[in-house]
C-alpha cells in the first residue's frame, strides 16, 4: 500500500478534525503539525486535537525548518479565510515541493480578489512542482462544484440557484463567533466593517467557480450579507440569544449577464431555523431540482472534502488550481486498493 505523508498547518477545530480523520485513513501518515498558539506548541498533536492517545508528532511553530526535515507529500492547511493574510504560509509548503490543500475560502477562486497573489502562487507552484488547491464544503463544493456538475444533463441552462440553510447552534465555536451571534445589530455592522468578524466568506468565489465551469463570461459579480435579528429570546444547543440580538446571517452571491441574474447563491446560518437543507435549481432544458433534506454537517464535511481531494491533488499537474479544473472527486479509498 502506498503511504502518503501529510502535514497539518493550523490546529483549530477544522485542522484538528483533519488530523483525526486523516489518521483514520490507513494510507495517510502524519509527519508534522503546526500552530502558533503557545498552548498547543510543544505538545503531542494527539493530545492537542483531543485524541485518547499520543500520535508521536509534536506541534511545532517553526514551519519551514520542520517541513524541510519531514518532506510531506501534501500539507493540509486551515488557518484563515483571506489569501493576502495566509499566502506566505501556502508558500512554505510550495517551497519544499509539497502539494497543498487549504480551507482558505478566498483561495477557492483566488483570481476574484487577489489576481497578483494568484499569479505569484501559480509561478512558484510550477517552479517547485507543487499543486495548490483551495476547497471545503462552502465554498468549494455545495454551492459551486455540485451545481456546476448538475448542469451536465442539460441541453440548455438559463439560471442556476443554489441555497444552503444551516443551524448555527450545531457549528463550531469559531464559526458562531464569526457570524456575530448575540451581538446587537450596530455592533455586528461595526465589527464586519472593521474586519473583526467576517460572517460567511466565499459568496463571490462560489459564483465565480460556477461561471468558470460553465464559461458564462459574467458581466459582474455581486455579494452582500446581513444580520438576522431574533424576534424573541431563543435558547438552543447551549446558546441563548436575547430578543433583538443577532441570531445569524443571510447573504447572497449573484452573477449578472446582460442585466439578468443568471447565478444566485444564498446562504443562511442562524440559531432557531426550522429546517436545514441544501437546494439546487437549474432553470433549463430540462429543469432540475435537487434537495438534500438532511443538510450537510459543515465541519466534518469540510474535512471530508479536503481528505477526498488528496488523491486528486497528488495526481494533478503542478500549479495553482481551482476545483472546476480538476478531476471530479468522490469518497476515495484509492490508495487502499
Ligand atoms: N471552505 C470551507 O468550506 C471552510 C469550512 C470551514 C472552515 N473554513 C475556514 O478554514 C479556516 C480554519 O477554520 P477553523 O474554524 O479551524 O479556524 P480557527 O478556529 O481560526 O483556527 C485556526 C488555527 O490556526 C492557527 N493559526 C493561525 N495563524 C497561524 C499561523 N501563521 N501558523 C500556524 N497556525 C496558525 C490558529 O491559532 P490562534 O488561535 O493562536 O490564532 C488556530 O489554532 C478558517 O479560515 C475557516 O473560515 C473554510
Amino acid at each position: 500500500m502506498r503511504s502518503i505523508k501529510f502535514a497539518v498547518y493550523g490546529l483549530g477545530p477544522i485542522g484538528s478534525l483533519i488530523v483525526k480523520y486523516g489518521l483514520e485513513r490507513s494510507w495517510m501518515e502524519l509527519v508534522a503539525a503546526f500552530d502558533i498558539d503557545p498552548l498547543k506548541v510543544g505538545r503531542d498533536v494527539g493530545e492537542v486535537v483531543g485524541l485518547d492517545e499520543k500520535v508521536g508528532v509534536i506541534v511545532e511553530k517553526n514551519v519551514k525548518e520542520v517541513l524541510d526535515k519531514t518532506r510531506p507529500d501534501i500539507v493540509l492547511h486551515a488557518t484563515g479565510s483571506y489569501l493576502d493574510k495566509i499566502y506566505t504560509q501556502i508558500l512554505d509548503a510550495v517551497k519544499v515541493g509539497a502539494d497543498i490543500i487549504s480551507t482558505c475560502e478566498t483561495l477557492s477562486y483566488p483570481y476574484y480578489r487577489y489576481p497578483e497573489i494568484s499569479k505569484k502562487l501559480d509561478e512558484e507552484a510550477k517552479k517547485n512542482s507543487s499543486t495548490i488547491l483551495g476547497t471545503g464544503i462552502n465554498p468549494g463544493f455545495l454551492l459551486d462544484l455540485l451545481p456546476a456538475v448538475m448542469t451536465t444533463p442539460c441541453l440548455k441552462v438559463e439560471k442556476i440557484i443554489a441555497r444552503r440553510i444551516i443551524d448555527a447552534s450545531k457549528r463550531r465555536e469559531s464559526f458562531r463567533k464569526k457570524i456575530g451571534l448575540g451581538l446587537d445589530k450596530k455592533m455586528f455592522d461595526e465589527k464586519i466593517k472593521s474586519g473583526e468578524i467576517t460572517a460567511h466568506v466565499g459568496y463571490a468565489e462560489s459564483v465565480c467557480l460556477i461561471s468558470h465551469a460553465l464559461r458564462l463570461k459574467l458581466d459582474s459579480v455581486k455579494e452582500y450579507q446581513e444580520a438576522i435579528i431574533a424576534e424573541k429570546e431563543i435558547e438552543l444547543g447551549g446558546i441563548k440569544i436575547n430578543s433583538g440580538k443577532v441570531r445569524g446571517v443571510r447573504g447572497f452571491g449573484i452573477g449578472l449577464k446582460n442585466g439578468e441574474e443568471i447565478v444566485k447563491i444564498e446562504f443562511t446560518a442562524a440559531v432557531g431555523i426550522e429546517e436545514e437543507f441544501e437546494e439546487i435549481i437549474i432553470e433549463g432544458l430540462p429543469k432540475l431540482v435537487w434537495r438534500n433534506l438532511n443538510g450537510t454537517p459543515g465541519d466534518t464535511a469540510t474535512v471530508a472534502v479536503v481528505l477526498n481531494y488528496v488523491p486528486v491533488v497528488l495526481e494533478s499537474e503542478p500549479g495553482l488550481k481551482i476545483i472546476t479544473q480538476l478531476k471530479p472527486p468522490s469518497y476515495c479509498t484509492y490508495f487502499e486498493q
